[in-house]
Parts: structure tokens; C-alpha cells; sequence
């Protein structure tokens, strides 16, 4: 058997195994720090991948070494024929999983549980209705949190991502992690990351070391127990004594986890990316409606990876908003 090129290894001999699809451009929210309060301009709908073409670009990815995917949006529940693609996927080999804001997410726990998506994440910012409703500029904290609760008690395994924002919900620190106490769930405070339109500043990030020390003051030093690094870790886990579940942080900003980073992303509009922060894109797409090879763009793609952060391995350059008004919004590119 001929041996196939390692196009998903990039130039520092990373190999990317962990493919992300966006599913959409849309969202049934519209949280402040992923899009603009005047909305992002959509692809046409032709221009978004149907079922047929999300499962043949993905068969190429896992013919080349992908092994985990997860759906991302805006929000992938909101696709009318969610069950459909994730039917066509299962027939990969291949983890699934999914990052969702769980508003829908009561309407698919059979789907879930028959395609084999046991990893589920989700978004909330917030344990306080009328914050939720002002980071969302949507009033349904209520469905977002129940339907978390169902998928605890579902048994999915669950991880609970919260965008820390100074001001807004540093305050939650101590709330969230007390949800570890009696539920079997994951709690992950992410820093805040500067994307196109998304009003950041660095006096709004709360870094690594803030979560830390402020988590140390409320549970006690001793009571924090440093739990192993998942390989290509990306959160720094943790966990209080006899606790269930535990917390983790995920600091892009004050301290990125690039050199292990196995991450390569397809947005809705079949696009690859070889970094959340690239604005350097590839059409994936119109090669596959073309009937030309993906591969060589692939390899292309792989090749200009580069080492930290798409070249902005400095806090300087990472904070300077201008370096990122060329790429896209969060919601476009998903998570
Ligand atoms: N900074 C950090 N995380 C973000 N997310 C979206 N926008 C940002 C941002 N500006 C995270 C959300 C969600 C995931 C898809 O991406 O928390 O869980
Ligand atoms: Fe990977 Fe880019 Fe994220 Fe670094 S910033 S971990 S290179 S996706």
C-alpha cells in the first residue's frame, strides 16, 4: 500500500487530528463577545456546505489522520438537518462531539445518544437570569439551564465554557465552581480573545493567574488539587477536595497552548483555517463543487501554520484590535 502524504503535519511537525466544523453562521443568541451588537454579514445560502458536502470534505480530513470532530456554529442545533449530517458523520471513525448553547439541546438527546455524541459543551456566561439576558440580548437563561441539568442527568459528559469578562462575571467565580460540589460536570473559565467586533479590551481580561488567586482566597490552598493534563490539553484542570466535578482555565491570552495545538477548523462556508485567529482562509468548497482535489490545499494550509496565534505570539501584537479586523467575528468561525 502506498503511504499517504502527512498533509495535516504542519512545518513544527504538529499533527492535526482534531477537526472543528461550523455548521452555521447563525444563532438563536447573540452574546456580546462572539458578535457584533449589528450582526455579521451571512454567506449566501448557497455558499454554505449542505449534508453531502460537510460528510465528503470531513471523509478527507479522516483519511489523513482526523480522528475527533466536533460541530460548532453560530449554533449548530439550529440546522434543520442537524441529525442528518451527524448521521452522515457516525459513519466515520471518528469521537464526535459538540459545543452547543443548549437551548435546543432537549429536542435531541435520542439523537445524540444514537449517533454516539457523548461529549457535549456548553456555553453560559452566567448563573444570573437578567445577565444572561444582557450578554445573550436574549431572555432564556431558564432553558439553558435546565437543559444543561437534563444533560448531567442524561449522563453526556459535560463541559460548561464561561467567556470571564472583568466586571461582568468575575464575581461568578466561586458560583460556578460550587455547581462541582454535587454535579459530575466540568466548568472551564475561558479568557476573554479579542475577534473582529467584539468591543475587547485588555482591562476586561481576567487572566489565569486572577481565577487562580481569587479561587485560592475563596476555597483555600489546600483544598485545590491539580488534576493531569489531557494530551493536546488546552484547559488547566483542577479540582476542590471531595468535590464531583471539577474547573479548569483555558488562557489563549496570557498563556496560549499552541505548541500542542492539534486544531485545524472548517467554517460553514468550507473554508479551512489553521488557526482561530488566521484570516488566512482557503476555499475547500469550491474544490470539492469543482471536483478537484482537496489535498494539495490542505497540505498549503498546514504549511502556513504558524507557530503561535497566526504570528501574534506577543501580548502586544495579540491586544492590538487592528490585527484582528481582518478576520471574522466569533459566530462565523465557531469556537
Ligand atoms: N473569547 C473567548 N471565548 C469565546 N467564545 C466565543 N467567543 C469568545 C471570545 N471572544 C467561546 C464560547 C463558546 C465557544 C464556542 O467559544 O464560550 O463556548
Ligand atoms: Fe492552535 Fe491557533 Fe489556538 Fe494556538 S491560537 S492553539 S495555534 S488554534
Amino acid at each position: 500500500m502506498s503511504e499517504l502524504k502527512q498533509i495535516l503535519t504542519d512545518s513544527l511537525g504538529r499533527k492535526h487530528s482534531y477537526l472543528r466544523i461550523s455548521l452555521t453562521e447563525k444563532c438563536n443568541l447573540r452574546c456580546t463577545y462572539c458578535m457584533p451588537a449589528e450582526g455579521v454579514s451571512l454567506s449566501p445560502r448557497s455558499d454554505i456546505m449542505n449534508t453531502d458536502e460537510i460528510y465528503e470534505i470531513a471523509k478527507v480530513f479522516v483519511k489523513h489522520g482526523v480522528d475527533k470532530i466536533r460541530l460548532t456554529g453560530g449554533e449548530p442545533l439550529i440546522r434543520k438537518d442537524f441529525e442528518e449530517v451527524i448521521k452522515q458523520l457516525s459513519r466515520l471513525n471518528v469521537k464526535l462531539s459538540i459545543t452547543t448553547n443548549a437551548i435546543l439541546v432537549d429536542r435531541y438527546i435520542e439523537v445524540f445518544k444514537k449517533y454516539g455524541l457523548n461529549d457535549i459543551n456548553v456555553s453560559l456566561d452566567t448563573l444570573k437570569e437578567d445577565k444572561f439576558k444582557f450578554i445573550t440580548r436574549r431572555d432564556q437563561f431558564k432553558k439553558a439551564f435546565e437543559n444543561i441539568l437534563l444533560l448531567i442527568d442524561e449522563g453526556f459528559n459535560v463541559k460548561v465554557n464561561i467567556v470571564l469578562i472583568k466586571g461582568f462575571n468575575d464575581d461568578e467565580i466561586k458560583d460556578f465552581i460550587e455547581l462541582t460540589k454535587n454535579l459530575s460536570v466540568s466548568i472551564r473559565f475561558i479568557e476573554f480573545m479579542p475577534f473582529d467586533g467584539n468591543a475587547w479590551d485588555k482591562e476586561k481580561l481576567v487572566t489565569q493567574n486572577e481565577i487562580l488567586s481569587q479561587v485560592k482566597d475563596i476555597f483555600g490552598n489546600s483544598s485545590i488539587i491539580k488534576l493531569e493534563n489531557e494530551s493536546n490539553f488546552i484547559a488547566r484542570r483542577f479540582k476542590i477536595k471531595n468535590y464531583k466535578g471539577e474547573f479548569g482555565i483555558i488562557s489563549t491570552v496570557s498563556n496560549p497552548f499552541c505548541d500542542s495545538c492539534n486544531r485545524i477548523r472548517l467554517t460553514a462556508n468550507g473554508k479551512i483555517k489553521n488557526c482561530l485567529f488566521s484570516s488566512k482562509e482557503m476555499n475547500l468548497l469550491k474544490l470539492l463543487r469543482n471536483g478537484e482535489s482537496l489535498e494539495d490545499s490542505i497540505l498549503i494550509a498546514m504549511h502556513k501554520k504558524k507557530a503561535i496565534r497566526a504570528g501574534m505570539s506577543s501580548f502586544e501584537k495579540f491586544s492590538n484590535p487592528k490585527k484582528h479586523s481582518k478576520n471574522r467575528s466569533m459566530i462565523t468561525i465557531g469556537g
